[in-house]
């Protein structure tokens, strides 16, 4: 069965929050604080290694009533099922949307009766098999020696997301160095290569469809090099391929027991937990990748079996709307502290601008309410040095996640707790903000009183994690990956495909036939005239 295709601006509870709205639009957190002593506590979700503490929004308890019954209106519970049981919520692409079930592979999902299981181990099996034999030391390179470093090569999803988790468990990882090759610039992918060796390197291709221009240049550049010193017979022994289209990974020369294959029901921005991660079970160990998806597969059954009150994604995706329909904030800060997360924002762009970028309903209506948020971040402690000035006394609205550990990895416990101060100093001073009676009294000139008043009432989310490991990892992924999906649903909008990157990249294979002088495609007169500049200058 399809999604429901209900407008949410034309639901009852929508028009109950732009009444609400009105209410609470000048209402200061602290006053909310004061009227509850219990709303830290009433507003905070216990899961696993994880505290959720919202109390620090503008939501008062009718306005959480008046959201979650928006979410029951919307029928979001039937929209869960309906994702996590295999049907075609993909429409437009005609798929399903099975991530979940990739951290899940004892249950056995049907698509149209096929089993997802059999692919899933199938995939699990090979991943372990190739990680393992790279780690004991039994794959050999052409010239018999170990194998020391990988190379994922692939953009997007076949990227970010092993990218951010071989960042992010960095601490766990194992002998092997993994590398990414992504952008098609030239100068990323010398600047990779200077720094390998040919007889010791595995290139991992990843490609969902195998057609991806950076991925195919890439590669190609890459088999040049490995070919000046080696032979197409040892392409075997250093290239694996991780796709959909097995043909074209064939037709490269990379053998079919080193393609791992992609189904069609994953996408590409949810794409770590399936055979893209690779790169992660090579960086950390099959066992911590198994971890990785046991957090995640945690997190989905929450998601599943939670009352929507109690359930972190919901929460977190309702407040967002609060914030993007009725407050009209035009983004969200994501601020983890910790260094190893510092490629989480990156990987959270593409999951969430490129699935609820999007002007088109489910009824293929266009548009007139206010869906994607734009993301953006940077790990803490860094950030307050950088932008948090405007978050502090800027014109614009940012509700900010700001995400910490309890324990820190190499337990310099000096410098998580200053880490630590500062994470909770910001969201306090975000919530108080400093008056001019505070100022008053500290001798401060009256003139200069104006500029250092914090009007505070800036909204924050608390995810506070006892540590990061696998599973904690796993799990805050997943949550975000629910979160985006509860917020496509009830904006009525289809998430899972990505049909604004076409037009761009179409149109990029026609001016490389400009720039190789091939043909002279008709431009807009500013296109024109870039290229001439371009085609003068560049030999
Ligand atoms: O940029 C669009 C996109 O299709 C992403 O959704 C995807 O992750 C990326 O390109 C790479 O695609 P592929 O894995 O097919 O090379």
């Amino acid at each position: 069965m399809a999604l429901r295709t209900i407008n949410p601006t034309s639901s009852k509870a929508w028009k109950e929050l732009t009444a609400h709205f009105k209410e609470m639009k000048a209402v200061h957190m602290l006053d909310l604080f004061a009227k509850n002593k219990d709303r830290a506590a009433y507003f905070s979700i216990v899961f696993n290694d994880f505290l959720v503490d919202f109390s620090k929004n503008r939501v008062s308890q009718k306005t959480m009533d008046l959201l979650l019954n928006f979410a029951n209106e919307m029928d979001l519970k039937e929209a869960i099922e309906q994702q996590f049981s295999g049907e075609i919520i993909n429409q437009t692409e005609q798929r399903a949307v099975l991530h979940t079930a990739l951290r899940n592979p004892k249950n056995d999902v049907r698509i149209n009766d096929r089993p997802t299981r059999i692919p899933i181990k199938r995939g699990l099996k090979k991943i372990k098999r190739i990680s393992k034999t790279i780690h004991n030391g039994k794959w050999e390179g052409y010239t018999g020696k170990k194998i020391t470093d990988i190379v994922n090569v692939g953009i997007g999803g076949s990227d970010l997301g092993p990218k951010m988790i071989v960042d992010a468990l960095a601490y766990y990882k194992k002998e092997i160095n993994t590398h990414f090759i992504s952008n098609v610039d030239g100068d990323h992918v010398q600047e990779i290569l200077k720094k390998l060796n040919r007889e010791t390197t595995v290139f991992i291709i990843v490609s969902k469809s195998f057609k991806t221009q950076e991925t195919l240049q890439n590669t190609a550049t890459i088999e040049q090099w490995f070919l000046q010193k080696a032979t197409i017979l040892d392409i075997q022994k250093h290239f694996i391929a991780v796709t959909n289209n097995i043909t074209s990974a064939s037709a490269i020369g990379i053998p079919e027991d080193n393609i791992l294959s992609l189904n069609d029901w994953v996408g590409g921005r949810f794409s770590l937990w399936s055979t893209v991660g690779l790169s992660i079970a090579c960086s950390v160990g099959y066992k911590k990748f198994e971890e990785l998806l046991e957090g995640a597969h945690q997190m989905d059954m929450h998601f599943k079996n939670e009352p929507f009150n109690k359930n972190i994604p919901v929460v977190l995706a309702l407040l967002s709307i609060w914030y993007n329909n009725f407050f009209k904030a035009e983004t969200e800060a994501i601020i983890p502290y910790s260094e190893y997360l510092d490629k989480l924002v990156p990987h959270l762009q593409q999951a969430i601008m490129e699935s609820n970028g999007k002007n088109i309903d489910r009824n293929g209506n266009t548009i007139d309410y206010q869906t994607g948020t734009i993301i953006w971040g940077a790990t803490g402690v860094n950030a307050q040095h950088a932008f948090f000035q405007l978050l502090h006394q800027g014109t614009k609205l940012v509700p900010t996640d700001f995400i910490g550990f309890v324990k820190p990895l190499h337990g310099l416990q000096k410098h998580h707790d200053i880490l630590m101060a500062n994470f909770f100093a910001q969201t306090e001073a975000l919530l108080t903000g400093k008056n001019d009676k505070d100022l008053m009294h500290k001798g401060i000139p009256s003139e200069i009183i104006p500029y250092k008043i914090h009007k505070g009432n800036k909204p924050t989310n608390t995810i506070l994690i006892s540590q990061l490991t696998p599973k904690n990892l796993g799990a805050l992924i997943a949550m975000y990956e629910h979160k985006l999906f509860v917020q496509g649903v009830l904006w009525n909008i289809f998430s899972y495909d990505q049909m604004g990157v076409e037009l761009g990249k179409q149109l990029s294979t026609t001016i490389i036939e400009d720039i190789k002088g091939e043909k002279n495609n008709p431009h807009d007169a500013s296109t024109k005239a870039l290229l001439s500049f371009y085609l003068k200058n560049k030999d």
